[in-house]
C-alpha cells in the first residue's frame, strides 16, 4: 500500500464530492427573523452599530414580514419599541402597546405561513432598562416581574402570536407563563420558545441601539456568567420542566459548546440567537474588507447549525434565504 493510506483529502477533490458528503446544511425554513418595530415611525430608521438592519415602522414591519413568509422562513421574531417608557414597562401589557399591535399586523399579514413571535420581556418597555421591576434599591424584584410576565405573554397571545420568546431570566418565568397561558384559553395554540441560557454578554451592544434602551449598568444579577456552562444546562432544564418546548442559547458564536451539549442532552428542538453583536462584527470586519463578507456568514450560520442549534435566530435570515434559494 501507498503511503499515506488514508487519503481524506479525496473527498474534497471538487464541489460535488463536497456536496454529497456534506453532513450540515442550512435552509430557509430554520432561520427566524428578528426584526425591530418603533412607535410612531413614520419611515424606517437605520441602526447605526448595525448596518442593514431597521427600526421598522409598523407598515415597513407589515412589507418585512411578507417578505420573509415569501422566501419561505422559519419564523419571525419581533421586539417593540415603545414611545414612552415607564418604570414597569406599561407598553408591554397595553393591548394597543406597539409589540402587541405589531404582533396583530404581521399576523394579519402571514397568518399561518410563517411561526409569529415576540420576545417576552420588559427591557424594550422599561425607562430604567432593566427586564424586570425594581425594588426601592434599585434591585430587580424576580416574583414581582413574573406578574409582569404572565399579563404580556396574555396580552401577546390575544394580538395573535403562535410563539413567546420569554428572555428575561428571571426564575420561575416559564411556569407562570405557561400557566397564564393555559388559564386564558391559549394552552393548545401558543407555544413557548423559552432563552434557556442566555449570558451576560458584551456582544448585545448594539441592540442596546435597537431598542433605544437606557439601561446604566449590566444584567448580571439575571443573566448568566460566561464563565459557566453547566449553569446554561441547569437553566435549560428547568425550562423544559416548566413547560418550555423549545429552548435557546444565547448568543451563539462564544456558546457552540452550551449548543452542543443541550443538543446532547435534550430532546426538545434546540435554537441558537445569532445576536446583534455578532452581525456587527462580521458587518464591520466586512466593510473594512478583513473579510469575505457572504462566506463568513454561512459559515457563521453551519458552524451554529454543526453544534446542534436546529433553529437559528440572525439578522441575516431573508438574505440568507435568498442566496439558498438562488
Ligand atoms: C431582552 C433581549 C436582549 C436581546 C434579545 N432579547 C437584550 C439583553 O438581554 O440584554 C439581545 C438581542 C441581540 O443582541 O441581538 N429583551
Amino acid at each position: 500500500m501507498s503511503f499515506p493510506a488514508h487519503r481524506p483529502r479525496r473527498l474534497r477533490v471538487n464541489p460535488a464530492v463536497r456536496r454529497l458528503v456534506g453532513e450540515t446544511r442550512l435552509h430557509p425554513s430554520d432561520l427566524v427573523l428578528p426584526v425591530f418595530v418603533k412607535e410612531g415611525l413614520a419611515e424606517p430608521h437605520p441602526i447605526s452599530s448595525m448596518p442593514g438592519v431597521y427600526q421598522h415602522s409598523r407598515e415597513s414591519l407589515r412589507k418585512a414580514a411578507s417578505e420573509a413568509a415569501g422566501l419561505g422562513l422559519g419564523g419571525i421574531m419581533l421586539f417593540g419599541i415603545p414611545a414612552a417608557k415607564d418604570a414597569e414597562g406599561s407598553g408591554a401589557t397595553d393591548p394597543d402597546g406597539i409589540l402587541n399591535v405589531a404582533v396583530a399586523d404581521v399576523r394579519a399579514e402571514v397568518g399561518d405561513d410563517l411561526v409569529v413571535m415576540a420576545d417576552l420581556c420588559l427591557d424594550e418597555f422599561t425607562d430604567h432598562g432593566h427586564c424586570g421591576v425594581l425594588r426601592p434599591d434599585g434591585s430587580v424584584d424576580n416574583d414581582a416581574t413574573l406578574q409582569r410576565y404572565a399579563d404580556m405573554g396574555v396580552a401577546l397571545a390575544q394580538a395573535g402570536a403562535h410563539m413567546v420568546g420569554p428572555s428575561g431570566m428571571m426564575d420561575g418565568q416559564v411556569a407562570v407563563i405557561r400557566k397564564a397561558l393555559d388559564s386564558s384559553g391559549f394552552a393548545e395554540s401558543v407555544s413557548i420558545l423559552a432563552y434557556g441560557a442566555k449570558y451576560a454578554s458584551a456582544f448585545y451592544g448594539p441592540f442596546r441601539e435597537a431598542v433605544d434602551s437606557s439601561l446604566e449598568g449590566d444584567r448580571r444579577t439575571y443573566q448568566q456568567d460566561p464563565a459557566n456552562g453547566r449553569d446554561g444546562l441547569r437553566e435549560i432544564e428547568l425550562d423544559i420542566a416548566e413547560g418550555a418546548d423549545i429552548v435557546m442559547v444565547k448568543p451563539a458564536m462564544s456558546y457552540l459548546d452550551v449548543v452542543a451539549r443541550a443538543a446532547d442532552r435534550f430532546d426538545v428542538p434546540i435554537a441558537a440567537y445569532q445576536i446583534s453583536g455578532e452581525y456587527a462584527m462580521i458587518e464591520g470586519a466586512a466593510a473594512n474588507g478583513w473579510i469575505d463578507r457572504d462566506r463568513a456568514i454561512l459559515e457563521s450560520l453551519l458552524s451554529i447549525r454543526r453544534a446542534g442549534a436546529s433553529i437559528i435566530l440572525t439578522y441575516w435570515a431573508s438574505e440568507v434565504a435568498q442566496t439558498l434559494r438562488s
